[in-house]
């Protein structure tokens, strides 16, 4: 028996998702055209569902940087800090990410998934408590996983049954640790973030804040949830990554603990890894400038998402429960909402499809992350798409136009029948 064939059921699903169209999960683009467009399968295609929040990818400076560090200093740092040591880029970068948090200690880290799976599984230690949303991002499970806390979950979003588990622990003598994030990534939702510090400061917990999704996104200065709540004296670690509004790759804690830097020799997704190359550490502290520099492209960035919200909302579509860059729609079943998106395709629109079990719901989604840079005619032809794919598939009603196209031609069918019955007759 093969060792793989544990995953035959696996298989099976992902044969079966194969045959109505395109592999959602294998999807190879050409070229990238631009921020928002990219070549697939020789077309030109809106890309929808990039996590591309601010446009950061193409930005002059941010390439430019990126390429005067790649000749300088090289392709690669061919190893991880603790063993070969830090590049200047390393420090400049953490430097210039606490700056901009005002926070005293930062620690960058290769992925920004590494950055959960190094904290959380090394703050939280034997004898100590993760209290985790139970729609947390998997890095966020992985890290739990990793570490040798108790983990316990409470419901998302509620941070009364935050503090109903907290109470129950409140004898024990280990530190607990409440991870939330800023923005949910598969249904664009934010944490109640007021009430959850209120919950920390009461029970005496430590609180992280996953800044993934709202880095750059939220906050009068792009801070995130924390700034934009106004709490950010009660979180104790923001973790983030430069994946999305920062467009190029790594993760980072930053902190105003005391011996913060004690985990650089103690956090295994830190220690055990190569370290960023020059080229991206560049181009992270160029899109930093430029976030800063560029308070317009929020802005932008929340018009183009309310206009997108609002517009599916409006046309009947079932979203998320506010406007937020990641806009989601859910669909009934996973067969229609793999046709939908193969539809949405064929159309010249790309975003991402989310089948349960990754869900948070249980319902197959339809996952759009708006980007600042899309223009209005892009957010305008996507809602287009939707529509007519919505009405052809059956999720949305006939729009008024064709029902009224189809009385006429009943009409004009019941005129027809009359005539024939007329003639015949008439012999
Ligand atoms: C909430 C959250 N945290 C962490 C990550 C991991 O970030 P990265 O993809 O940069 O490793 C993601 C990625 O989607 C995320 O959504």
């Amino acid at each position: 028996m093969s060792i793989l064939s544990k995953f035959a059921p696996l298989r099976q699903t992902y044969e079966q998702l194969r045959a109505v169209g395109q592999n959602p999960f294998e999807m190879v683009f050409e070229g990238m055209l631009s921020p928002t467009e990219g070549l697939y399968q020789g077309r030109r295609t809106i890309l929808l569902g990039t996590n591309n929040y601010l446009g950061l990818t193409f930005d002059e400076s941010c390439i430019e940087d990126s390429i005067a560090a790649l000749r300088l200093q090289g392709t690669g740092t061919t190893g991880s800090r603790i063993a070969n040591g830090s590049y200047d880029g390393h420090r400049k970068l953490e430097l210039a990410l606490a700056e901009f948090f005002a926070r005293k200690h930062c620690m960058v880290f290769s992925t920004g998934y590494q950055a959960n799976l190094g904290m959380l599984s090394t703050l939280a230690g034997k004898g100590d408590y993760l209290l985790l949303d139970a729609d947390s991002h998997a890095s966020i499970y992985d890290g739990a996983r990793l570490g040798h806390a108790e983990v316990v979950r409470f419901r998302h979003n509620d941070p009364e049954d935050l503090r109903k588990r907290l109470k129950r622990l409140s004898n024990e003598p280990g530190s607990k640790l409440v991870v939330v994030e800023g923005i949910y990534s598969m249904l664009g939702d934010a944490a109640p973030l007021r009430e959850f510090a209120e919950v920390k400061r009461e029970m005496g917990a430590w609180l992280m804040v996953d800044e993934a999704h709202s880095l750059g996104v939220l906050g009068a200065n792009g801070r995130g949830l924390a700034e934009a709540a106004d709490v950010e004296a009660d979180v104790d670690f923001v973790v983030g990554t430069f994946s999305k509004s920062l467009g190029s790759v790594g993760g980072f804690c930053v902190s105003n603990l005391d011996d913060f830097d004690v985990l650089r020799v103690a956090c295994r997704p830190y220690m055990f890894t190569a370290s960023l190359p020059p080229a991206v550490m560049a181009s992270t502290i160029a899109a930093l400038r430029r976030m800063q520099e560029s308070p317009e492209l929020r802005t932008r960035l929340h018009e183009n998402a309310s206009r997108l919200y609002y517009g599916l909302s409006k046309l009947g579509f079932a979203v998320g429960p506010q406007a937020s860059p990641i806009v989601s729609v859910a669909l009934q079943e996973a067969g229609l909402a793999v046709q939908f998106w193969n539809h949405l395709l064929e159309g010249g629109l790309y975003l991402n499809l989310a089948l349960p079990p990754a869900t948070p719901t249980q319902s197959p989604l339809l996952r759009s992350s708006v980007s600042a840079v899309h223009t209005t005619a892009q957010i305008d032809r996507a809602l287009q798409l939707f529509e007519s794919v919505g009405r052809q598939l059956g999720v949305l009603p006939p729009s008024l136009e064709s029902r009224r196209k189809r009385v006429a031609q009943q009409t004009v069918g019941g005129h027809a029948e009359v005539a024939l019955v007329a003639s015949a007759a008439r012999g």
